[in-house]
């Protein structure tokens, strides 16, 4: 079995770094062009496309729902169409329970319109654009959080990424006539700079503490998924979470 995404466009939100990056290198690297979407991080995201024929780098803050449907605008622009959404963008902000009302309604807020509302507008997006010209995968990168819970830190970050898994299995039921297959992947601790911060502050002991494998997980750990749900070949998974967190939490 092969996997070749010539001829594929995929729109990579947040792919200036971490678990995003790996995924469109893993996607340009099987044949797909990409706009890899960055937010702050333009160097990231331009040195991963150069050299790239195809490929662009396009920037947006997805805190703005405006600004996500515009992202997604300017990626069919530039790829003339679009294949496949991935979903991937987010931020974890800690956020105690005993922080000032407005400190934690501010969290709570950005939380939501980057994970969540922004997952919302391009997935919308995605899925008028894949219906008028023959479907398209979306790819929603969740957490185990959404499955598990997590700490009353982030309260906002697993309700966040329950609600992109609820949108994923809604896209699958109601648009899969439409031609649009909708999956989650739901990563546990994963080393990039987002779990950097929480390693800082609980230690590795403590986000290793129920990974059943030797390391943790990486971001290569999550892209090849990408690349296979991308390929078609698992079309009649839509509407499935697949858990990618080295046994730490087996539903
Ligand atoms: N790492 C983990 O342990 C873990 C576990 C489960 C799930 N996940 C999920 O996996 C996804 C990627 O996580 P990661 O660990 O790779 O995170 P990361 O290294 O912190 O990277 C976050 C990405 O999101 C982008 N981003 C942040 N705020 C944004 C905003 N306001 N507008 C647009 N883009 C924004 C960043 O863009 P710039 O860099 O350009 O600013 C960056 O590309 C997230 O959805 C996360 O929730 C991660």
């Amino acid at each position: 079995m092969q996997v070749d995404l010539s001829g594929q466009r995929a729109l990579v939100t947040g792919a200036s770094r971490g678990i995003g990056r790996t995924i469109a290198e893993a996607l340009m690297d099987s044949g797909a062009r990409v706009v890899a979407h960055y937010h702050r991080e333009r160097a990231g995201a331009e040195a991963l496309v150069r050299g790239r024929d195809g490929s662009v780098a396009l920037a947006a803050d997805l805190a703005d729902g405006r600004a996500a449907a515009g992202l997604f605008a300017r990626a069919l622009d530039a790829l003339g169409g679009l294949d496949l959404v991935v979903n991937n963008a987010g931020v974890a902000l800690e956020s105690p329970l005993d922080s000032p009302t407005d400190d934690w309604l501010r969290a709570w807020d950005t939380t939501m319109a980057v994970n969540l509302t922004a997952s919302g507008v391009l997935a919308r997006e995605a899925v008028r654009h894949f219906a008028a010209h023959g479907g398209g995968r979306i790819v929603f990168i969740a957490s185990r959080a959404a499955f598990r819970g997590d700490t009353t830190e982030y309260l906002a970050y697993a309700a966040s990424k329950g609600g992109m898994v609820a949108l994923a299995r809604s896209i699958a039921r109601g648009c899969g006539k439409q031609g649009v297959k909708s999956f989650v992947l739901a990563p546990g601790f994963t080393r990039t700079e987002m779990a950097d911060d929480f390693i800082a502050r609980y230690g590795e002991a403590y986000a290793m503490k129920d990974v059943a494998l030797d390391r943790m997980t990486e971001p290569r750990d999550i892209a090849p998924l990408v690349v296979f749900l991308a390929s078609g070949l698992a079309d009649h998974c839509t509407g499935t979470s697949i858990d990618v967190n080295a046994a730490s939490y087996v539903r």
